[in-house]
This record gives structure tokens, C-alpha cells and sequence, in this order.
């Protein structure tokens, strides 16, 4: 029997399981997607049951083709959602209210109160005072669900992000930790100590006892409970999802530089083993830490781009499934004057408006849901257009940008990527990177490869696009970009 990995890919929409076999190459894909809520005007929360009940399925499924394809599962990857917040009983593993999403901005206000940290936060968790990260969103919790502070004070409830939910589930609550990269996503976490850190916890009123302990990316995560998935497994690497991307596309060289696109889109650079700030309004995140590593990477993160796609799709009626928005796209000979700003939750990474919202400009009678569709579809370009001019204006050049996640097989979009970033845009063979990643990393701590670096060559290019365009209309593309987000920020301002 040859051996094989298990990762779990717990998405924004999704939870996938994937089996890896010894030479990494994907032998079978399992997906769940379940239900989003929207209880309020910019609130998203899942139901933390459906995360596990999806979650637990696809493993099953997954593993069950494994034994039928003669494969031995030794270990389990898990990469997740980041910053999406659970609270639970730590007697019975029952959330006291649903995972509060990372695209939610119910903290806005609370963020804005206290604005005047914010160079002191960024400084030390590299992140911003925004609603995206997990802290605000615990004290949510602890202040309006009833008797939650006085638990939580009491040691009675634990907090995660989805992989620490999760790995307490699987082992039957044997384990309360998470890695240092999921941690980084809290604005709880201090990027030199790689600790939590006591000032801040004090800031956002957050007890100690709440918190898992934290593990680096490789390392003993505990067993699973043999009766969930029919087996006893060693969970060994775990990874918020866009650094098990950078991870996935074997970016361990200072420079490297990929951005995934799922619900939403984040470009990560691998910046090395020492901390960079940018000038330019990203962040700075842990790439990844192993025993004997540290890795830090500078990151823009978009909160909408498979989202726009899913929103066509559910909302609009414009598309059947998603893999249609290509053919749409590429059957109008232009965008007819449109431009979309997709701010359904705020605009992140470089503007951080927690209170902007989508907009499309441009519309005339001869407008059509196909022109609504590209211009949906150009919207990530442009998206990640200002996040590699940021990038840039930080002194770090780009001239080759990793591209992965479901949207990617889209040509349509990477040949329009190529020409509004004017890089080339690589694409692998496995575009399902963050599950690689997870594999990548659990099999490093089973020693199936020495170290990390010998993981670079596993995934190699299967296409790559360069701009077919020229500078005036990438120039005149661009201006109509700005202007569009401009007047969106505006109208957040009038709104707030
Ligand atoms: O920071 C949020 C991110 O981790 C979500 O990833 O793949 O669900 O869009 P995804």
C-alpha cells in the first residue's frame, strides 16, 4: 500500500477534503458547500454545526476512496478560513453563537472607537484596526451573549479561529491550539514574541483562558477520535489557507509572490526571516514558522472576488454556475463603459473601508447582464492591480505574479490579469494550492521530505499569461478604476 495525505480545506463557502498520494499529485477530491447568513445589513456568520457536519463528511468520503485506490492515509493537513471567530464550551465543544465570519464589519463602530491604537497594534501584530481581524469580534461575543463574560473570565469557554474549532472536535476536545499563522490574523498575536500578547489581550478585554496554544505550521496537532473518521490519524500541519497558498506554489524564497483567488483574493509576498512593514497599507502576516524557521509575508487581502462570482450567480441570476462567467465574459467585445467595485463587505487592502459598498458605474440602456458580468470579472483584476502597486511602492518588485484557487481556471481572467497587472501570471498544475500546501506541510512533519524547500518543484507551471495590451488603454483602464473607487469611498463617507 503506498502512503497518502489527508488535507481538509475548511472555506468561506466550502469544506473540501483532498487525498495526496506520497508523490503529492491529488487522487481524490471530496466538496461540501453550505449555507451563508446575513442577519443584518453587513454581518455574515455560519452555522458552526454545518463547518463541522460538511467538514467530517468530505473526510469520510475522502477517505473512504483512499482505502478503495489502495492508499494508506498516515497524517492530516488542515488549512482554513482565517480570522473567522468561534467561542465554545470547553465541558461540552457547543458554540455560544455562530462563527462570526471574517467578512463581517458588525465591529466597525468598535474598531473606530479605538482608532488611536492603531500604530501600537500594527506595530505589533502587523495588522490593522479593522473589523476583519478575530479580537473584535470575540469581544462581540463575550459582551452580547448573555453570561459569557463572566464564563469566559471563569475558564469556562474557549476561543478559535476554524482550525483550533475543528482540531478540538477531531481529537474530542483533547486539544485546544492553533499555529502561528491562523494566530497572526487575531490582532492578538505579537509578531516578534510569537505569543499572545498580554497588552493587547488587556486592550480588547479577552481572557487568557480563552486562548488556544499556539504550534508552528508542521508540528503535533493531537490524534483523531477513532470513531469520527473510522480511523485514528496524527494531525501534523496546519495553516491559515493563504499561506498554505504561498506554501502550495513553493514560494520559500524572499521575493516569491501569489495571490489565490477564492471567496476573496490575497496577494502574499514571502518577505524572509525578518519583520517588513509596508508604507502602503498592507499587512504584515507570519508566512509560515517551523521548528527551526520563522517566515514572515507582506499581504494585501481583497474581501470580494469568488464572492462577486457566487453573487451573479445566487443573487442576480445571471449565471448558472460559476465556470459560465468565462463564455459570458468573452462573448461581449468590451466592457461597454462599465465598472464594478464589488465593496459588498467593505473595501480592504489598500483602502480599508469598512463602510463602503458596491457600486457599478457606467450603465446605459444597452447594458447587459453579460457587460455586468465582465465587469465583474475585471473588478479582481483591477482589485489586484492596487495591491501590486502597493507591493511595488513598498520597494518590492514584482514581475511574476503565482496565481491559484478555483477562479484561476478561468483564461479569461488570467489573460485580463495579465494585461491590467503587466506581469506575467503563472498558473500551476495544482491550482488547488492551499490543500497542497497543507500536504506539503503535514508530510514535512512525517518526514516524507527533509525540509520544506524540497517541496519547491512539486507543483510546475501549466500555463502562463503575458499582457496583450498596450500602456494607453492598461493607463486609461486604470484611471476609470480610480475613479469608480473613489466615488464608492465618497458615498461611504456621506453613508457613515
Ligand atoms: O482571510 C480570509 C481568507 O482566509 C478566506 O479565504 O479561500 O475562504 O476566500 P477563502
Amino acid at each position: 500500500m503506498t502512503t497518502a495525505i489527508l488535507t481538509i480545506d475548511q472555506g468561506t463557502t466550502s469544506s473540501r477534503a483532498i487525498i495526496f498520494d506520497e508523490n503529492f499529485k491529488p487522487a481524490f477530491a471530496a466538496q461540501q458547500e453550505y449555507q451563508q447568513y446575513y442577519p443584518a445589513r453587513g454581518w455574515v456568520e455560519h452555522d458552526p454545526e454545518d463547518i463541522w457536519e460538511t467538514t467530517v463528511s468530505v473526510c469520510q468520503e475522502a477517505l473512504a476512496a483512499a482505502r478503495e485506490k489502495g492508499l494508506k492515509v498516515v497524517g492530516i493537513g488542515l488549512v482554513n478560513q482565517r480570522e473567522t471567530t468561534l467561542v465554545w464550551e470547553k465541558k461540552t465543544g457547543k458554540p455560544v453563537y455562530n462563527a462570526i465570519v471574517w467578512q463581517d464589519r458588525r465591529t466597525a463602530n468598535a474598531c473606530k472607537a479605538l482608532q488611536q491604537y492603531e500604530p501600537w497594534i500594527t506595530e505589533k501584530t502587523g495588522l490593522r484596526m479593522d473589523p476583519y481581524f478575530s479580537a473584535t469580534k470575540i469581544k462581540w461575543i463575550l459582551d452580547n451573549v448573555s453570561g459569557a463574560r463572566g464564563r469566559a473570565a471563569r475558564g469556562e469557554l474557549a476561543f478559535g479561529t476554524v482550525d483550533s474549532f475543528l482540531i478540538w472536535r477531531l481529537t474530542g476536545g483533547k486539544t485546544h491550539v492553533t499555529d502561528t499563522t491562523n494566530a497572526s490574523r487575531t490582532n492578538l498575536f505579537n509578531l516578534s514574541t510569537l505569543q499572545w500578547d498580554e497588552e493587547l489581550l488587556a486592550l480588547f478585554n479577552i481572557p487568557a483562558a480563552m486562548m488556544p496554544e499556539i504550534r508552528h505550521c508542521a508540528d503535533d496537532f493531537g490524534l483523531t477520535e477513532q470513531h469520527i473518521l473510522s480511523e485514528s490519524l496524527p494531525i501534523c500541519g496546519v495553516a491559515g489557507d493563504q499561506q498554505a497558498a504561498l506554501i502550495g506554489q513553493g514560494c520559500f524564497n524572499k521575493g516569491e509572490t501569489k495571490t489565490t483567488f477564492g471567496t476573496g483574493s490575497f496577494a502574499l509576498v514571502n518577505t524572509g526571516d525578518r519583520l517588513t512593514y509596508s508604507s502602503h497599507n498592507l499587512l504584515t502576516t507570519v508566512a509560515y514558522t517551523l521548528k527551526e524557521q520563522t517566515c514572515y509575508a507582506i499581504e494585501g487581502s481583497i474581501f470580494v472576488a469568488g464572492a462577486a462570482v457566487q453573487w451573479l450567480r445566487d443573487s442576480m441570476g445571471m449565471l448558472s454556475n460559476a465556470a459560465e462567467s468565462e463564455a459570458i465574459a468573452s462573448s461581449v467585445a468590451d466592457d461597454h463603459g462599465l465598472v464594478l467595485v464589488p465593496a459588498f463587505t467593505g473595501l480592504g487592502a489598500p483602502y480599508w473601508s469598512p463602510q463602503a459598498r458596491g457600486a457599478i458605474y457606467g450603465l446605459t440602456r444597452s447594458s447587459t447582464s453579460a457587460h455586468v458580468v465582465r465587469a465583474t470579472l475585471e473588478s479582481v483584476a483591477y482589485q489586484t492591480q492596487d495591491l501590486v502597486n502597493s507591493i511595488k511602492s513598498d520597494n518590492i518588485p514584482v514581475t511574476c505574479m503565482k496565481v491559484d484557487g478555483g477562479m484561476v481556471q478561468n483564461s479569461w481572467l488570467c489573460q485580463y490579469l495579465a494585461d491590467t497587472l503587466n506581469v506575467t501570471v503563472v498558473r500551476p498544475e495544482v491550482m488547488e494550492t492551499t490543500a497542497l500546501g497543507a500536504a506539503f506541510l503535514a508530510g514535512l512533519q512525517l518526514g516524507m521530505r527533509e525540509n520544506l524547500h524540497d517541496f519547491a518543484t512539486l507543483n510546475p507551471t501549466e500555463a502562463q499569461f503575458t499582457s496583450r495590451i498596450d500602456e494607453t488603454l492598461r493607463t486609461q483602464r486604470k484611471n476609470r478604476w480610480n475613479a469608480a473607487v473613489q466615488a464608492t469611498l465618497l458615498m461611504a463617507k456621506a453613508e457613515a
